[in-house]
Formats: structure tokens, C-alpha cells, sequence
């Protein structure tokens, strides 16, 4: 035993390697699982006690000097890749990494919040799987009403008196913040819904929205048309035109939908524009007095407005892309076409 170590701790001692795999060689051929020093070690462990003694402390030295020697080396080597020992050449390029570009309803709905942040509201958000109450009953849709047919519905659990559904508008959001905002509340929610939908070139089942509620004392119709106007402004260009036909939606009253001017033809009429110069864009009106009141805010003091858009519909009057299939398709050469869309 005791020339063993000795002659292994020459060994160590006189150890020189050139590369990185040298160094890991011998780490193995010494204290790899096979190792030399290892089976040392193997064998001491069947020694009586007093042999024990007389070589256990050289042992532990030579595996200490070993170890030692091995990160010693392993410091003063550098990889294989680099021939002859030379470092890496650190004023080379980089290898370059092809840039990702965001997709057209992200920068649509980042366009959005920075308008809308300008004029002082909040993001808010809510659940994708929501409930019967928040998305239909407490937005003036009583059971049965006729107009839970304009948006078929995807149940999670059907059946009990409220049931769990995917949401089928952002709407829902306005009743969470009504429940949980303290007054006045000035708030957009943009985010994905749902709706069991055929999907073709002017529909699909999954889609994103923005919904924009406002409700303070003395809120008016003309505060509404002035926000909405200004948006459009800020989104279409300084010149749009916004004009506002009579809706009907069961949590706005008096309700109506919203055209801009066409910034395609400026409004001399185009096959964007089906030729009549003007482009729908959204939904809104003064909040029903009965959704107040569903959430516990006092309508005889407090009114408001809402409105509410699709993001994938102002993405396509932006870029004219008429098939709502691409949006969700992913293809690369498609999303790469917005890659200076906007600064990223
Ligand atoms: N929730 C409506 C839809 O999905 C859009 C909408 C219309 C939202 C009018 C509103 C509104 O807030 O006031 O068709």
C-alpha cells in the first residue's frame, strides 16, 4: 500500500495535460469510479484497524493532492474547440439570432392601452371561464332572453342555475369592476372570448375583444361620443370621421354602433369599405340603469358609458387582412409581415 501511494503521488505530482479531455482522462484513470485511488480506498476499507490507521492519512493526502492537481489543470487548459491552447477571438460577431415579431392583435391591443392610458384609464381583467350571472344576468340578459341567442355559448358545466361558461364578450369584465372598483371608474379590459362559432373567413370560435367602461356623476351620451371620437382619431389617423347609428344591446341604454370614415377611399367607397365610406368598428351606450343597479351602484347618482371592439376586426381595417383564419394559424410568413408593424 504505502509504495502504491507513493508512487501514485509522484504520478500527480509530475501530471501535465494539454487539453480540457486530457485532464478529464486522468481525473478518471485516478479518481473516476475505476480509478487508481479508488480502488485504494477499496482496498483500506477491508484493513484492520491499526493498518487503518498507519495509511489513512496518506491516503486522504494523495486524493486531496490529486483533486487539487486536476482543477489545477483544468484552470490552465482551455477547450478543445480552440486550437493550440489559443483563446476565442472575442471581437468576432455573434452568431445572429433572427428577430420575432409581435402579432398583429397584440400590437393592436398595445394600441389600444396606450391611447386609452392617455385619457387616464385603467387596465382591468377577468376570468376566460366565467359565470351565467357575470356574462348574461347581471348584464340586464334575463334567462331565456332572446338576445343570449346573438352569441352561442361553449358550457362548461350546463345545467344548475348558474352555470360555468367560457365568456362569449369582455362585458363580463365591466360587471367584475363595477363589483370590485371604487367609484369613479374609468377602465378598458382587453382581453380573449369565446363562441361557438363555425370558423370561416369572417368568424371563429376563440377571438379577442376591448371593452371600455366609464361611470362617474353627470356622465353624458355627449362624453361618449367625444371619447369615442378621439380614439379613432388617435388610431386611424387626425382626419377620421366617426358617425353613430342606433343599437340595441340589453346592458346599454340608449345604445348604438360605431362607423369611421373609411381611411382606405376616404369615403369615396372601396371594396374595403363594400363602397359606402364608412367601416364599423364598435358597440357602445350609456350603461342600463338596471346594471348599475346590479352591482350596487346608485343609479339616480352615478351614470356611465361602455363600449366594446374586436381587436382582430381593427386589425383587419388596419392591414386589410380580410381572413380572420390567419390570425390564428401562426404561419411565419404571415406574422414576419408585421415585424416593422411597430416598434418592438
Ligand atoms: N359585448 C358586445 C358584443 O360582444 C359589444 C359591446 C357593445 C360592448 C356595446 C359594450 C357596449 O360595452 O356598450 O357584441
Amino acid at each position: 500500500m504505502k509504495e502504491e501511494i507513493e508512487k501514485l503521488l509522484a504520478q500527480v505530482n509530475d501530471l501535465k495535460c494539454k487539453t480540457a479531455k486530457d485532464v478529464e482522462e486522468a481525473r478518471v484513470n485516478l479518481l473516476g469510479k475505476k480509478g487508481e485511488i479508488t480502488k485504494l480506498f477499496e482496498e483500506f476499507r477491508g484493513y484492520a484497524p491499526e493498518m487503518k490507521k498507519e495509511f489513512g492519512r496518506k491516503l486522504n493526502e494523495l486524493k486531496q493532492a490529486a483533486t487539487a492537481k486536476i482543477e489545477e489543470l483544468r484552470s490552465q487548459t482551455v477547450s478543445d474547440a480552440s486550437p493550440a491552447g489559443k483563446a476565442d477571438d472575442l471581437s468576432m460577431p455573434g452568431t445572429p439570432y433572427a428577430l420575432g415579431s409581435r402579432h398583429p392583435v397584440s400590437i393592436v391591443r398595445q394600441e389600444i392601452v396606450d391611447i386609452f392610458r392617455k385619457f387616464g384609464y385603467d387596465v382591468a381583467e377577468g376570468p376566460e371561464i366565467e359565470d351565467d350571472y357575470h356574462v348574461f344576468e347581471a348584464l340586464n340578459f334575463p334567462p331565456n332572453h332572446p338576445a343570449r341567442d346573438m352569441q352561442d355559448t361553449f358550457f362548461v358545466s350546463a345545467g344548475h342555475p348558474n352555470p360555468i361558461l367560457l365568456r362569449t364578450h369582455t362585458s363580463s369584465v365591466q360587471v367584475r369592476t363595477m363589483e370590485n372598483m371604487k367609484l369613479p371608474i374609468r377602465v378598458i379590459c382587453p382581453g380573449r372570448v369565446f363562441r361557438n362559432e363555425a370558423i370561416s373567413a369572417r368568424a371563429h370560435c376563440i377571438f379577442h375583444q376591448c371593452e371600455g367602461l366609464y361611470i362617474d356623476e353627470h356622465v353624458t351620451f355627449a362624453d361618449l361620443k367625444q371619447a369615442i371620437l378621439l380614439f379613432a382619431r388617435e388610431m386611424f389617423g387626425p382626419d377620421t370621421a366617426i358617425r353613430m347609428r342606433p343599437s340595441y344591446f340589453p346592458f346599454t341604454e340608449p345604445s348604438s354602433e360605431v362607423d369611421v370614415s373609411c381611411n382606405i377611399c376616404h369615403g369615396k367607397g372601396c371594396n374595403i369599405c363594400k363602397g359606402t365610406g364608412w367601416l364599423e368598428i364598435l358597440g357602445c351606450g350609456m350603461v342600463d340603469p338596471n346594471v348599475l343597479e346590479a352591482s350596487g351602484i346608485d343609479s339616480k347618482k352615478y351614470s356611465g358609458f361602455a363600449f366594446g371592439m374586436g381587436l382582430e376586426r381593427i386589425a383587419m381595417l388596419k392591414w386589410q387582412v380580410n381572413d380572420l383564419r390567419h390570425y390564428f394559424e401562426n404561419d411565419f410568413r404571415f406574422l414576419s409581415e408585421f415585424s416593422t408593424a411597430t416598434e418592438v
